[in-house]
């Protein structure tokens, strides 16, 4: 699929649900969340059934996210029907990984080979400060279950200058021994995000120097990533970032998301779309759903507007809604 500046769409991120079972702070409020009711929420048939169009219009990597996407039930069903779809070359799955460990065998037989967890800090009490939860040895032991089962595993930190700080060369290190992918991210004003101050990814680079030394700076074969890497001197992994703030990559954006409640957003910014669930719950046939896809298509924004105040309609959600 083309939009019409364009862009070839090919990737979607499939949200699974808003449901977490932590509360970062920059992400979701600690209390009084509105959760969509479960008949609100696509059922995983459903999920599957817009999946298989997608793949038709020329999707070929699909990424679940939430919320947290571990907590959805029968999540293994579906990753074992996904990965089946013919032209879905690529399946991955964003989790903050509390119950990745329990879960990575069935996830691992069911076709996963690539896993990003969110960790923003390894100081077991900050930790718990950010995301309202005592589980950083949990996530830990996620990480070593995905390296040893032999996943592709990316970090994701998102450096807050109120939150972790300080705790970013230390995260970094978490690629040192290991080809982990540790990248930062910075945070978007968007929901709870907008109370906070990002890290602009130049600064962070630069204090990775001061402390590992030399990089070199990595080009990503053919695959369109959001991210830039360096390797540092003696690194196994690579260092990211994703710098929607600093640098905007929305030239070369190939994504599209669905929300759990099946609305079709065309950019993380901002709340364009077209409500496929009622497409989907009517009598409308896939012909009709994948036109229905392809016109919003030609209706994604060029780009967002983080560096620019009250310009458009952008997104008030917060990102446990949206998936990243
Ligand atoms: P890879 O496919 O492994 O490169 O992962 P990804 O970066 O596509 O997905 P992931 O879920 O790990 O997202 C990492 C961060 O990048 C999240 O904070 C997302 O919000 C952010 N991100 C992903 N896609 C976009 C995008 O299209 N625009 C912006 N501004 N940020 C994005
Ligand atoms: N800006 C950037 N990233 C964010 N995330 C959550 N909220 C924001 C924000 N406002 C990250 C999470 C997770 C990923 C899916 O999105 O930390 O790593
Ligand atoms: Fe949950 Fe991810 Fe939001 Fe943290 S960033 S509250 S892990 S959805």
């Amino acid at each position: 699929m083309k939009d019409s500046f364009g862009r070839t769409i090919d990737y979607l991120r499939i949200s699974l649900t808003d449901r977490c079972n932590l509360r970062c702070s920059y992400c979701m409020p600690r209390e009084g969340v509105e959760l969509t009711s479960h008949s609100e929420i696509l059922s995983l048939e459903e999920v599957l059934r817009v999946s298989e169009i997608m793949a038709g219009l020329g999707i070929k990597k699909i990424r679940l996210t939430g919320g947290e996407p571990l907590l959805r039930k029968n999540l293994i069903w579906l990753v074992e029907k996904l990965g089946k779809i013919h032209g879905i070359e690529k399946l991955a799955l964003t989790t903050n990984g509390i119950i990745l460990k329990e879960m990575l065998p069935r996830l691992a037989g069911a076709g996963l080979k690539e896993v990003n967890i969110s960790l923003d800090t390894l100081e077991r009490e900050n930790y718990q400060k950010i995301t309202g939860s005592d589980s950083l040895m949990e996530v830990l032991a996620g990480i070593d279950a995905a390296c040893e089962a032999g996943l592709k595993v990316k970090i994701n930190c998102v450096p807050v200058k109120e939150l972790n700080s300080s705790d970013l060369k230390e995260l970094a290190a978490l690629s040192k021994d290991r080809e982990i992918d540790v990248r930062f991210i910075e945070l978007m004003p968007l929901g709870c995000g907008r109370q906070y101050t990002h890290i602009p990814a130049d600064e962070i680079l630069k204090s990775l120097e001061e402390k590992y030394g030399e990089y070199e700076e990595i080009t990503t074969g053919k695959e369109k990533s959001v991210a830039s890497y360096v390797r540092f001197k003696d690194f196994k992994g690579k260092t990211g970032f994703i710098t929607p703030l600093s640098h905007a990559f929305c030239s070369n954006c190939n994504r599209i998301r669905l929300s759990s409640e099946g609305f079709l957003k065309l950019c993380l910014a901002y709340d364009y779309g077209v409500d496929l669930r009622k497409m989907l719950r009517s009598t409308e046939s896939d012909d009709e759903i994948a036109d229905a896809v392809k016109k919003a298509v030609c209706l994604k924004p060029a780009a967002h507007a983080f560096n620019r105040e009250n310009e458009g309609p952008e997104e008030k959600r917060n990102m446990n809604k949206i998936g990243g």
